[in-house]
């Protein structure tokens, strides 16, 4: 199951992203945890790989929203490069975050010992910046695939809880933006069944 999402994840990636610096962000997500990473700790893909599988259902997502709302234009408004950046990287700030552990939890009065995933930042960038950073140092984005990818939690951000505007500026002037955040909304919620 990981080897055939990593390998659907990089035929996607290969077949449609050509941009200078992609051999090396490739290079940067193999030897990384970006492939045996969980997507959450507890939520949704909260197992082994799901990291990956996330981000092929988004990219999925992305891919079909963009197809339903433009038909056969689509690719006058999106390159099949944009989409597949957008909906393959956008949650690559999670790289290095969640570290398998074990804890005790008590079951019918006996202590046993349960595999969790916890969460260890040793970046604290943000989240979808924090996404944004570690593409740029790779390959460079344009400006609405920066911006797409900044805001792609949508109204869960903590930057909009703390009152800014950005957002709905930018689902305003960027569709592309408003586009990824719902194929994120439906990856989580339909395609993996967040609990
Ligand atoms: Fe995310
Ligand atoms: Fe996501």
């Amino acid at each position: 199951m990981i080897e055939k999402n990593k390998n659907k994840f990089i035929e996607i990636f290969d077949d449609n992203i050509q941009r200078d610096g992609k051999e090396q962000l490739k290079e940067y997500l193999s030897k990384s945890d970006f492939f045996i990473a969980p997507a959450s700790s507890k939520y949704h893909c909260a197992f082994e790989g799901g990291l990956c599988m996330h981000s092929i259902y988004t990219y999925n997502r992305l891919l079909s929203i963009i197809q339903n709302e433009y038909k056969e234009d689509w690719q006058q408004k999106y390159s099949a490069e944009t989409i597949a950046i957008c909906g393959l990287l956008h949650d690559l700030c999670k790289i290095e975050y969640y570290k398998a552990d074990l804890r005790n939890k008590k079951i019918n009065g006996e202590w046993v010992q349960e595999p969790y995933y916890k969460c260890e930042e040793v970046l604290p960038y943000g989240h979808g910046e924090k996404s944004v950073y570690i593409i740029n140092g790779f390959l460079r984005l344009t400006r609405e695939e920066a911006l797409a990818i900044n805001w792609h939690m949508g109204g869960f951000d903590y930057r909009v809880k703390g009152g800014s505007f950005s957002l709905s500026e930018t689902f305003a002037k960027f569709p592309l933006a408003l586009y990824l955040h719902t194929a994120d909304l439906l990856a989580t919620y339909v395609d993996e069944k967040r609990g």
